[in-house]
């Protein structure tokens, strides 16, 4: 029988797998003490280090009672973390915020770097799963090197399979073309397309921004879907305020991280202002 968590009581969970995806970034494999309702892709979880602090974390995937998560080691809460072993404990709560909403007989585009990587790996597995013959899937991705391209041989796999269509893209050229995974998609806007396409991204959010000021003037392009993950978040579940954005006070963690076309056109701070831990607004 599926179960919920509790919104604000860890789930105290078992590192069951550890994979060693670059020198700083690692999967995480995590027994949950009990079989959730699936989290849909684009959600995530609040992951307590015990004793040291907790993090958002986006679901990188699902199979029965193990969650997967791909955390880049970037401060104290990570590097704790990265510290652990399997057989280790952590706190788990979630799932948490809107996830990307998958639709049926289109073209998907998805376009994503860095951290933004596991929760469209997710995305992508969960499209191909319900996939008809009159879905496409064509896949973005964008990195300074080639050892911080993510999920690089599945997404080869998948493309050998017939099952998607991969374009990498490198900032120093040392796999797949040379330059930002936004151009890739541009040309391929260009081409004579009449399908209905949606965009899904996930990463740098000044990236995210180019991306939507590319995209929103096509007319075939029936939505455009962002994860605002970029961001500080403190308690997940919309009571603290870290993580509000302007002019509107959308709450990145529930009435987000993943935002509709409309409402990014909305989100005055999309791209140009983000908040420090302290409240404060800072540039991007
Ligand atoms: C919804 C959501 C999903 C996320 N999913 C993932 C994921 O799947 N994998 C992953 O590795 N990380 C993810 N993150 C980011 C992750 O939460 C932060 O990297 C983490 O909180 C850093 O904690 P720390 O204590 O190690 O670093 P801190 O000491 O808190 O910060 C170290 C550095 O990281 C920066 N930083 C901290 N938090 C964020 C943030 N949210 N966005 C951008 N920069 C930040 C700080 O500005 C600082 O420069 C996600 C964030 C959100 C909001
Ligand atoms: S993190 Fe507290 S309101 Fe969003």
């Amino acid at each position: 029988m599926t179960k919920y968590f509790h919104n604000s009581k860890p789930e105290m969970s078992k590192i069951v797998k550890i994979r060693e995806e670059d020198e700083d970034t690692r999967t995480f494999f995590i027994k949950l003490p009990f079989t959730p309702k699936k989290p849909k892709p684009g959600q995530f979880v609040m992951l307590w280090v015990p004793g040291i602090d907790e993090f958002p974390i986006g679901v990188a995937g699902i199979r029965d009672q193990i969650l997967e998560l791909c955390v880049a080691k970037v401060g104290e809460g990570t590097e704790a973390l990265f510290e652990l072993e399997q057989g280790d404990l952590v706190g788990i709560r979630g799932f948490f915020g809107k996830a990307f909403r998958i639709k049926k007989s289109i073209t998907h585009i998805i376009v994503g770097g860095g951290y933004g990587m596991p929760p469209l790996k997710y995305l992508i597995e969960e499209i191909i799963k319900g996939r008809t013959e009159r879905d496409e899937i064509f896949v973005f991705e964008g990195a300074k090197t080639k050892e911080k391209l993510l999920y690089v041989e599945l997404l080869e796999k998948w493309t050998k399979e017939k099952k998607i269509v991969f374009f990498p893209f490198t900032d120093d050229g040392s796999y797949g073309r040379k330059g930002f995974p936004t151009e890739g998609v541009k040309e391929y806007l260009n081409q004579d397309n009449k399908k209905s396409v949606v965009i899904y991204s996930a990463g740098p959010e000044k990236m995210m921004k180019i991306l939507f000021d590319i995209c929103r003037n096509y007319n075939y392009i029936i939505d455009i879907q962002m994860s605002l993950a970029d961001r500080h978040m403190r308690c997940g579940f919309g009571l603290c305020g870290a993580c509000v954005v302007d002019p509107e006070g959308l709450r990145i963690c529930v009435d987000g991280p993943v935002f509709s076309k409309e409402q990014l056109e909305r989100i005055a701070d999309f791209g140009s202002y983000s908040r420090l831990p302290s409240g404060r607004k800072e540039e991007i």
